[in-house]
């Protein structure tokens, strides 16, 4: 398979794109900088100099049979991205060629916060979380298109590596000796590994052509709690206890201290996925060592 892996240099896209690689497939990355073409280079992925405003991309969607969007875009770079890749499918794609798959990625924020009710992959969106309010909307146009087979995937809250939207936590436990975040007692994180994500995205590519309009939720089949996350990186970073709750300051902390029960059952059912990684609180000291080690 030939597929462009957008973001291919971010926490999402690199695991996905290294998955890929090794699978067998043909990956092409986009690099901004000829030191990120090195390393995606040396990952035997394709690097393409230049950025997604540079259109430099688009020629490849004449051969490509998947293209997968890891690029955490505003509403209008989501829509944008994706109008640019439907003109240029119509424009270079011959008439009756297999279609481009398009999968997207969005996130289990869309389900919103709700300490009560379970959700699935099929609950339909009702409340999502303010900051995303728009992408219900993009996750739908992307689904339905009859140019592309459009495909979804959401994360659930990312962990390991570099650590992604948790490396503030552990940064403030290391450099300020305190464990102190958005929320209240008794919230619940779905989570997802990001090794996990990128084996979910090899089986969403290669079986995409049967996927279309389908909206795949990716996390763990239990949610963490955040309480004993918080206690476990106290223990283990030496910090100062006890953990601290406070208030969220913006939408984006707002989205932080949201609970999504998310049950997870399509990517299983249909693609035989299972999370194989060890659990957020339960390996948390392998976590915050991998954070330290790449954050030095
Ligand atoms: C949680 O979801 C249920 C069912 O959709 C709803 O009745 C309830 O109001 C929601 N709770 C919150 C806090 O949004």
């Amino acid at each position: 398979m030939k597929v462009l892996v957008l973001g291919a240099t971010g926490f999402i896209g690199f695991p996905a794109a290294q998955a890929l690689a090794r699978a067998g497939h043909i990956v092409y990355g986009l690099a901004r900088t000829e030191a990120k073409a090195k390393i995606l280079a040396a990952e035997e992925i394709i690097a393409i100099l230049g950025d997604l405003d540079s259109n430099v991309w688009l020629p490849l969607i004449a051969t490509l049979d998947a293209i997968i969007e890891t690029v955490s875009a505003s509403p209008d770079g989501s829509r944008s991205i994706f109008e640019r890749t439907v003109k240029a499918a119509k424009e270079l794609r011959p008439a009756g060629a297999p279609l481009l798959s398009y999968i997207y990625t969005s996130g289990t924020w869309v389900h919103g916060d709700n300490r009560t009710d379970i959700v699935t992959d099929t609950t339909p969106i009702a409340r999502p979380v303010e900051i995303l309010a728009w992408r219900p909307a993009v996750e739908q146009l992307i689904a339905h298109s009859t140019t592309v087979t459009g495909v979804v995937v959401r994360p659930a809250l990312l962990y390991g590596r570099s650590a992604s939207i948790l490396a503030p936590l552990f940064k403030g436990a290391l450099s300020e000796g305190k464990v102190v975040w958005p929320g209240t007692p008794g919230g619940r994180y779905a989570v997802v590994h990001a090794d996990d994500l990128a084996d979910l995205f090899v089986r969403v590519a290669e079986r995409a052509p049967l996927l279309g309009g389908k909206i795949f939720d990716a996390a763990n089949s239990q949610t963490e709690s955040v309480d004993e996350l918080l206690q476990k990186l106290v223990q283990i970073s030496g910090a100062k206890g006890p953990y601290e709750y406070r208030k969220p300051e913006n939408l984006y902390e707002e989205a932080i201290q949201a609970t999504t029960l998310v049950r997870p059952y399509l990517a299983n059912a249909l693609l035989g996925w299972s999370p194989k990684k060890p659990g957020l609180v339960e390996s948390l000291d392998i976590y915050y060592a991998a954070w330290r080690a790449s954050s030095a």
